[in-house]
């Protein structure tokens, strides 16, 4: 494998449309339904390992029947968003944990390896043939959606010594359409989303088709989002597919900022460490504007198991809850549904259920994205 090559950027070639399609309005745009007018593409070969890159026109591919992603689902993603700036430079948002993470997803599927910072710099040259597409309006952004899966032809369960790497872009909206609304959840305990030695710390695709049944059966009961739970305690996983913060109120006036261990069954999700870093930071040097500068945060990566929530919850002590990804950064919890009777486990989080601490390390957090204050996470194109 010394002699077959690893992506080399320096290769890129451009085929781009003579023809460009009007972008969207941006009031228009919801999540993750159109498209931009390139996409690019990466094919790895046995032989010849990664390909000379390629930004082509977006269209529709041949697959063979018997490839190994449509047999065995040897398919990985990742999310990420691109923003424009104020001063017309677009930015990504700490792209290195996306990189890191797929790669980790690639190897788990026995998907080739990949240089990562190769990739990245195809992804900004892709952004920015593409910058026309993305929205300035506030909360949209240019969504990318780096994807692999194997080519290999056979029935052999075996490794896809084969695979395409491409890269998408879709112009998005707020993920939850309309001003920030809190949204009910139906804690499910009959079916699991992860399970320890299982696949739910990686960016698979096989992790999202068991969810669709379960939760559209959730729906049809009046709830948005599952929440997940594992173990013998019915332990917190995540929110739909995003992971799950609870904060708690001490007699103190302090608060609990829990989030569940990243154990193997917790995807390790970009927008949740720096949910943590925001809150860690607070208690260190870095008050997070919005939030009191002396109030104490007890910030906790631990499981907690759903009696407990509800026992905090009936003791008036469950401040707020909300879930946490790229796709919709933040979204308040105000109802979760639980268990044969269908108890309902309450916040006294005000009319909004939308709390302090979700409020402000939302806004720091779209303040860093859109570059309206300076940070390192902010990564320009
Ligand atoms: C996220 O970005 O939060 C997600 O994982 C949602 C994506 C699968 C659409």
């Amino acid at each position: 494998t010394e002699h077959v090559h690893d992506i080399d950027p320096s290769k890129l070639t451009l085929h781009l449309k003579s023809e460009l399609t009007p972008v969207p309005a941006p009031e228009t745009l919801t999540f993750g339904t159109v498209h931009t007018d390139h996409m690019l593409v990466l094919n790895y070969s046995p032989e010849l390992g990664w390909s000379a890159p390629s930004i082509e026109p977006y269209g529709p591919m041949q697959v063979d029947p018997m490839a190994s992603c449509i047999q065995y689902a040897t398919n990985i993603f990742e999310g990420m968003k691109a923003y424009m700036g104020a001063d017309g430079r677009p930015r990504l948002f700490r792209p290195d944990l996306n990189m890191a993470r797929m790669k980790r997803s690639a190897d788990r599927l026995a998907l080739p390896p990949f240089d990562e910072q190769a990739l990245l710099k195809l992804i900004k040259t892709l952004v920015m043939v593409e910058k026309r597409w993305i929205p300035t309006a506030p909360g949209c952004s240019l969504y990318i959606r780096p994807t692999m899966f194997g080519t290999r032809c056979g029935f052999g369960v075996t490794p896809s010594t084969s695979a395409t790497l491409l890269v998408i872009l879709s112009p998005s909206g707020p993920y939850f359409p309309g001003p920030v609304r809190p949204i009910s959840l139906y804690a499910e305990s009959r079916v699991r989303r992860a399970w320890p030695g299982g696949t739910g710390g990686h960016k698979l695709a096989l992790n999202y088709a068991p969810t669709l049944r379960p939760t559209h059966d959730a729906s049809l009961q009046g709830y948005n989002q599952i929440l997940w739970l594992f173990g013998d305690d019915d332990h917190l996983g995540e929110v739909g597919q995003m992971n799950a913060f609870v904060v708690l109120r001490r007699e103190d006036g302090s608060l609990d900022v829990i989030t569940p261990p990243l154990d193997g069954t917790i995807l390790p999700g970009v927008t949740r460490q720096s949910v943590l870093d925001l809150t860690r930071a607070h208690m260190l040097n870095a008050p997070i504007p919005g939030l009191p500068a002396e109030l104490t945060l007890h910030v906790q990566e631990r499981h907690m198991p759903i009696a407990e929530l509800v026992e905090h919850s009936e003791a008036g002590r469950l401040a707020e809850v909300f879930g946490v990804g790229t796709a919709a950064v933040l979204v308040p919890i105000n109802r979760i549904g639980y268990g044969e009777e269908g108890k309902e486990i309450a916040e006294e989080t005000g009319a909004s259920g939308f709390g302090p601490v979700a409020k402000a390390v939302r806004e720091e957090i779209m303040a860093i994205q859109e570059a309206r204050r300076t940070h390192v996470w902010s990564v320009p194109c």
